[in-house]
């Protein structure tokens, strides 16, 4: 397993439509979702799509450490159907979007269909907090980010406050 770097706002590789997994659930794919855990968890976040590293696939990995538990889940080739016309806000953020939290405003039940670690294919239903996390990590297979769902200006600002962040730690490393 190892910790890799995640890519931030404005690279254009988060744009990218992420392919789907084909021949199933391998041991390259399990080490690459290994990979992907260690680095949500060393970051720390909740949610990470594998395009966030720099890989264009349909995976995703997950833990809402609900009970302060590890519980880490595993996406590959997800597909999600919104149940209801009702919608939440909620205030996300992302990992490549450092910093940065804004209201979204989302379906808050959906079915997700995806197989899981060990290639089981698996169907429920997403409330809550899993529902929100679940559709953010959809979006990113389609090159969404939840910046994409406020309005430019907003947009705008958090792309300039992560870019400004960056500099000054790439600054701070060269001088170290
Ligand atoms: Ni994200």
């Amino acid at each position: 397993m190892a910790i890799r770097e995640i890519l931030t706002v404005p690279d254009a590789r988060l744009k990218q439509v992420s392919k789907p997994v084909e021949g199933g659930v391998t041991d390259e794919i399990r080490a690459l979702m290994d990979d992907m855990l260690e680095t949500m968890y060393d970051a720390p976040g909740i949610g990470l799509a594998a395009i966030q590293i720099g890989e264009p696939l349909r995976v995703i990995v997950m833990d809402l450490q609900e009970n302060d538990e590890k519980n880490p889940r595993f996406f590959v080739n997800p597909e999600i159907l919104p149940l209801t016309e009702d919608t939440a806000p909620y205030e996300e953020g992302c990992l490549s979007v450092p910093d940065v939290f804004d209201e979204v405003e989302r379906p808050t039940e959906c079915r997700v269909r995806y197989l899981d670690y060990d290639g089981n294919e698996i169907e429920e239903v997403a409330t809550g907090l899993f529902a929100v996390c679940i559709q953010h990590e959809m979006d990113h297979l389609e090159g969404t980010l939840f910046i994409d769902h406020l309005s430019r200006l907003k947009r705008q600002r958090a792309v300039d406050k992560v870019k400004k962040a960056k500099r000054l730690k790439d600054k701070e490393k060269s001088a170290a």
